[in-house]
């Protein structure tokens, strides 16, 4: 849309990818920042004719100073903030990872306060880690307003970072609108924790068997469909501070594993049904509807055969690394 200048954070992860990949088909200004360099995943979903559309910098969330520099000298008008180190990192190095996932997102914050007027929308990614175990839950589907009970440092800072915003809101206005990823699949879904479900089609187009290290009920939610629905998000003039479940398909990993089989015959995947996440699967999205209205939501199927699809010409292109599956 004209007049649109976006800032993506961690422009060079997974979500961040499938982001570039909505908003330069859409012929939006686009800032693509992150720490690293290398567009190694924007790089398997976009042309280089594309890319070269994009305005790739590179920018330290954790580094205040950069980050509202960044802002003004762009004209920035929307947000989306996905720079975040995950479960293992956080757990493995908790002081970087609450500068980065906590600090940074302050950072982002700040940023907004000082420019808002000439920013008018952000989301930012949180995850469905800020909550506790699915037994804690006994009212289903489980809404947003639930008590947050994070077992991870990881969903300690996320939480963090909820309650940043909401005081962002209550004492400048600012708002904003938090997301909460269950298990997000596709091309460029290489790290993680839940990462496997992604492994596991690449695996099977590979000719490789593959085991996914958890099994019983989970919330896939495919790249394209959550990228789509930060830009929304972050467009969507939404007043308050609020955080948001995502659902799309609440299923078993066993059915998972059956769907990819009739999808693709040759699979040899397997689950561990014993190795539950501790997470609630079956969540009540209706807070993001209010928001953004209809729910992007390809289909599990479509969505398998896409991504096969996608591996397939990436394999005999050379450009995805299968180490990512040792
Ligand atoms: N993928 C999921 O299933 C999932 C689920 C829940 C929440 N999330 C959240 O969504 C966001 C994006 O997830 P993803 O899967 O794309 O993650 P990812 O790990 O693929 O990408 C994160 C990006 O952040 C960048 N980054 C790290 N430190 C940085 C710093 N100091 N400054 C700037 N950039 C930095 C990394 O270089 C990387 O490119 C993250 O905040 C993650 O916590 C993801």
């Amino acid at each position: 849309m004209t007049g649109e200048t976006f800032l993506l954070t961690g422009s060079l992860g997974c979500i961040g990818a499938w982001v570039l990949r909505n908003l330069v088909s859409e012929g939006a200004n686009i800032v693509a920042s992150d720490l690293a360099t290398d567009p190694i995943r924007p790089g398997q979903l976009l042309s280089d004719e594309e890319l070269s559309r994009i305005h790739f910098t590179k920018l330290d969330v954790t580094d205040r100073k950069a980050v509202v520099g960044m802002v003004a000298e762009h004209g920035i008008t929307h947000i989306i903030h996905l720079a975040g180190l995950q479960v293992p990192f956080c757990r493995a190095n908790p002081s970087v990872g609450a500068a980065v996932n906590v600090v940074g997102t302050v950072n982002i914050f700040e940023a907004a306060r000082e420019h808002w007027g000439q920013v008018k929308g952000l989301s930012y990614a949180s995850s469905l880690a800020v909550l506790g175990p699915s037994h804690l839950y006994t009212d289903t589907p489980v809404r947003d307003d639930v008590d947050r009970i994070p077992q991870t440092l990881y969903g300690v800072y996320k939480t963090a970072n909820e309650e940043t915003a909401r005081i962002y809101w209550q004492d400048w206005q600012i708002p904003s609108t938090a997301l909460r990823p269950y298990i997000v699949y596709g091309v460029a879904r290489d790290q993680g924790m839940t990462s496997d479900i992604a492994k596991a089609i690449l695996a099977t187009v590979a000719g490789k068997p593959y085991h996914i290290k958890f099994g019983g009920p989970v919330a896939l939610q495919y790249a394209d469909d959550v990228a789509k629905m930060f830009i929304a998000c972050a467009r969507s003039g939404y007043q308050g501070a609020t955080s948001c479940n995502l659902r799309n398909d609440v299923l078993d990993v066993a059915e998972f594993v059956a769907v990819l089989k009739e999808e693709l015959p040759s699979a040899e995947v397997t689950f561990n049904a014993d190795n539950l996440l501790p997470f609630p699967a079956d969540l009540d999205d209706s807070g993001l509807r209010s928001i953004i209205g209809d729910i992007p939501h390809t289909s599990l199927r479509a969505a398998i055969r896409d991504t096969a699809d996608r591996f397939a010409a990436l394999l005999s292109a050379g450009k995805v690394d299968l180490a990512q599956l040792n």
